[in-house]
């Protein structure tokens, strides 16, 4: 995982927690309209992938669990981790691409009304995704995915596709990755990744024409399941983004200028929006900047957003990076993970850092993207994560126009009762999120996510609600109060 040069160490502070009658007048614990819906308070945990699925896609009784223990400290809101359009093997990743995933989406969402006592308001992440492959090894790029052409023949002089390889494979490396164009070093050193420019492949030119029918198609699925609403990933390293992205070059009307890279977003939208009843909130979550050079800026953010609005988005959702162009490289056999670079601290900024630091590092972009919302006469709410572990930083980014939702990940996944605690005026007992990481690195591996702060509390062996290697709890432990 990438740490800023500087290696700054921050820590979380608690600040000031406000008294029960404070929190009652409190801007985060005041009621905001999403659209159709109505927030008790302006409190959301954003989308979080546990790795708690079927490797079939389907909820399981710990997705249920990991919900609805996030419930019981009765956010605003809850958005499920994203949850994949297409019916194709995802790994252990929700999916909802068929009927068939319905029932059990339902019964999550029944799960989170129970345990937020019907407070929490609940919305699902739709995701599209591209392609990515596991760096390959040396002779096995060369020798099974290398499509031959007249660029290495004229490096090794050979003409013969099986004497060609086998000129490339005793090269050295330097003289191999001269032989090669950029796309193939890529797939050699990182493995091969898809992107939305390959529009040589017939998959990829037709995006435009499939996705909006997927998304719509997925939004129907998770009304029928009950869910509140959607969140439209278009943020990360995922096909949205990359369409939205300033390096997205398509020449068929959908790249190049941000009113071309912006047509399939909002077509996406008006497909939901048409395809779901009034009573559904939709919104996206998007990029407040793309953080990789080359990549899309707080300036195109601010259009993209206030496009948005305009379309009739209920909310936009602010991420920040997240990125495969800056991932570090992978071991052989293991697929890039975009953030893993740069970028990637951008999105999951930790507690080493810059002179930044890594509390709020959205919150300039924020407060641009949101002024541009209203500089268009238009009221859509602005949800903002980033760092946020103490009632005093939300305040003040609802009192200075960063935010009209804070979302906070890592502090509710360090604490899921964080935002009752709060408003009961139990902010000492909160559980201050450290902003180690260790959640993200087991994400990254693709185990089930848990928090060190509280994984090895009271855990035996065996027991229901532990992790599959047996040394962890898998949600976190009840708070009495
Ligand atoms: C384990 C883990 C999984 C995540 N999965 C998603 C996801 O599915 N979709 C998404 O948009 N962001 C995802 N994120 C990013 C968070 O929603 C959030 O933007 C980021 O952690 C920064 O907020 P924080 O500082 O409050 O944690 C994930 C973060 C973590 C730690
Ligand atoms: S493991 Fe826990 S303390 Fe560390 S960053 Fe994740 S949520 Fe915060």
């Amino acid at each position: 995982m990438f740490k800023p040069a500087e290696r700054i160490v921050f820590r979380p502070e608690p600040g000031r927690w406000p008294s029960a009658e404070e929190a009652a007048g409190a801007r985060l614990f005041s009621p905001l309209s999403l659209g159709p819906l109505t927030l008790s308070q302006r409190t959301w945990v954003p989308a979080m992938v546990p790795w708690r699925a079927t490797p079939e896609g389907e909820v399981t009784q710990d997705v249920i669990d990991w919900y609805a223990r996030f419930a019981e400290g009765r956010p605003g809101a809850i958005v499920i981790e994203a949850t994949g359009i297409r019916d194709v093997p995802s790994g252990p990743l929700l999916r909802i691409g068929d009927d068939r995933f319905i029932p059990g989406l339902a019964r999550l969402v029944e799960a989170v009304r129970e345990a937020s006592g019907g407070e929490t308001r609940l919305l699902i992440q739709l995701i599209d995704f591209l392609s990515i492959k596991r760096r390959p090894a040396r002779g096995a790029f060369l020798e099974r995915f290398l499509i031959v052409t007249d660029r290495h023949r004229a490096a090794t002089g050979q003409s013969d596709d099986a004497a060609v390889r086998a000129a490339l494979a005793a090269m050295p490396d330097e003289d191999l990755h001269a032989a090669l164009t950029p796309r193939e070093r890529e797939s050699l050193t990182h493995g091969f990744r898809e992107r939305v420019i390959d529009t040589d492949r017939p998959h990829i030119a037709e995006l435009p024409q499939v996705l909006p029918t997927l998304f719509a198609d997925a939004a129907a699925r998770a009304e029928a399941a009950g869910f509140d609403g959607i969140e439209l990933h278009y943020a990360h390293a995922y096909t949205m983004a990359s369409f939205l992205s300033a390096l997205n070059t398509r020449g068929d009307g959908y790249g190049g200028a941000r009113e071309n890279r912006v047509r399939l977003p909002l077509e996406v939208y008006r497909a939901v929006r048409a395809q779901v009843s009034p009573n559904l909130a939709v919104g996206c979550r998007m990029l407040a900047e793309d953080c990789v050079a080359g990549g899309s800026t707080v300036a195109d953010a601010a259009f993209f957003a206030a496009e948005f609005a305009r379309a009739g988005m209920d909310f936009v959702s602010l991420s920040r990076g997240g990125k495969f162009e800056d991932a570090l490289q992978p071991k052989v056999g293991e697929a890039a993970y975009p953030y893993t670079g740069p970028s990637g601290y951008e999105c999951m900024p930790a507690y080493i850092s810059d002179a930044r630091g890594p509390f709020g590092r959205n919150l300039a972009a924020a407060a641009t993207i949101r002024a541009a919302i209203r500089a268009a006469g238009l009221e859509t709410p602005v949800v903002t994560a980033g760092g946020v572990h103490n009632f005093a930083m939300a305040e003040a980014m609802l009192e200075n126009g960063e935010a009209d939702i804070v979302a906070s990940a890592r502090q509710s996944l360090a604490d899921p009762d964080w935002f009752r605690k709060v408003r009961l005026g139990h902010g000492d007992a909160v559980r201050l999120c450290e902003f180690s990481n260790y959640c993200e690195g087991l994400d990254q591996k693709h185990k089930q996510v848990t928090c060190k702060l509280w994984d090895r509390i009271g855990v035996t062996r065996d027991a229901p609600g532990t992790s599959a290697d047996g040394k962890r709890r898998l949600t976190a432990p009840v708070w009495e109060v």
